[in-house]
């Protein structure tokens, strides 16, 4: 079956889904409606672009019709509640003793498949964990490539005192990670990451990016066992996340935006 197929009665020949193509392998037939350019199937990216833009509804792509996709809306959100989300975010380390429920979980995944991917190869897998046994047992795994390594003694201290600074006691831990097929895995991680602690945030659930844990999961051969992830897969971002303990009663100031123009 073709990728694309056009309904010529719907077609209005404006061209649109041509121009917006972002490969330019779209192209006009003899009778002016557009056309994949034969053998240009393994150059599409799969983006949808095509079906998403057309104003009359002509373009089916990969057997997905115009009505069955959600219709597209103005996000409909002021500068003001962007900035409140973006500015009220923090990274939270200190949780309830709460779990996140996994419905709730579930539809934050849902909402952060969205988010953009370098040729929307779509690489991001999530291991989620809200067993907080096993959160403290990779915690400890943690804390154990530091201490071999000797590195980060205050760390692995107040870890022997009874703190873990390495995954906070965290009721959930969402560790993204890809295999071979990604083209920018780092990036492609960290925007799903990012887009997903904005998510929870706007549902009043912190996160904080567990750095020594994303460079432990990679590095320690026992944690890398533990967590068992596909042939080829590396962690790229995890974060913890829980409902926040304390609440901010203010902002706090960040430095001006570094900004030149060239
Ligand atoms: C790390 C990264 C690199 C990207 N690089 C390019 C690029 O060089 N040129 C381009 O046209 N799009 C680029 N994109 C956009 C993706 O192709 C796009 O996000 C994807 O096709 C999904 O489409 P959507 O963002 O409209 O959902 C990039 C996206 C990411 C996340
Ligand atoms: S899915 Fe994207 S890349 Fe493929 S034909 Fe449509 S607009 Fe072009």
């Amino acid at each position: 079956m073709a990728l694309i197929s056009i309904d010529a009665e719907k077609c209005k020949k404006d061209g649109i889904c041509i121009r917006e193509c972002p490969f330019n392998i779209l192209r006009a037939n003899e009778e002016n409606i557009p056309e994949m350019i034969p053998g240009a199937e393994a150059v599409c990216l799969r983006c949808g672009h095509c079906l998403a833009v057309c104003p009359t509804g002509a373009v089916t792509f990969d057997g997905i019709s115009p009505e069955a996709c959600e219709p597209a809306a103005d996000a409909g959100i002021s500068v003001s509640a962007i900035a409140r989300l973006v500015k009220n975010r923090r990274s939270v380390r200190v949780y309830k003793n709460k779990p996140v429920p996994r419905d709730i979980v579930e539809k934050m995944m849902d909402i952060v498949r969205w988010a953009p991917t370098a040729k929307n190869v779509q690489p991001v897998h999530w291991t989620l964990v809200d067993d907080r046994e096993k959160i403290h047992k990779m915690a400890g795994m943690v804390i154990e490539w530091l201490r071999q390594n000797k590195v980060f003694p205050e760390i692995v201290a107040a870890w022997d005192g009874g703190e873990d600074i390495i995954l906070r006691d965290a009721p959930l831990l969402a560790i993204a990670h890809t295999g071979a097929d990604g083209l920018n895995p780092p990036a492609d991680c960290a925007i799903a990451a990012t887009t997903l602690e904005l998510v929870a945030s706007g549902l009043g659930i912190g996160g904080c990016w567990a750095g020594y844990f994303m460079r432990g999961a990679n590095s320690f051969e026992p944690l890398k066992q533990y967590l068992n992830l596909p042939e080829g897969h590396r962690v790229y971002t995890a974060l913890m996340l829980g409902y926040p303990k304390f609440k901010y009663h203010r902002i706090p100031p960040r430095q001006d935006a570094k900004l030149s123009w060239m």
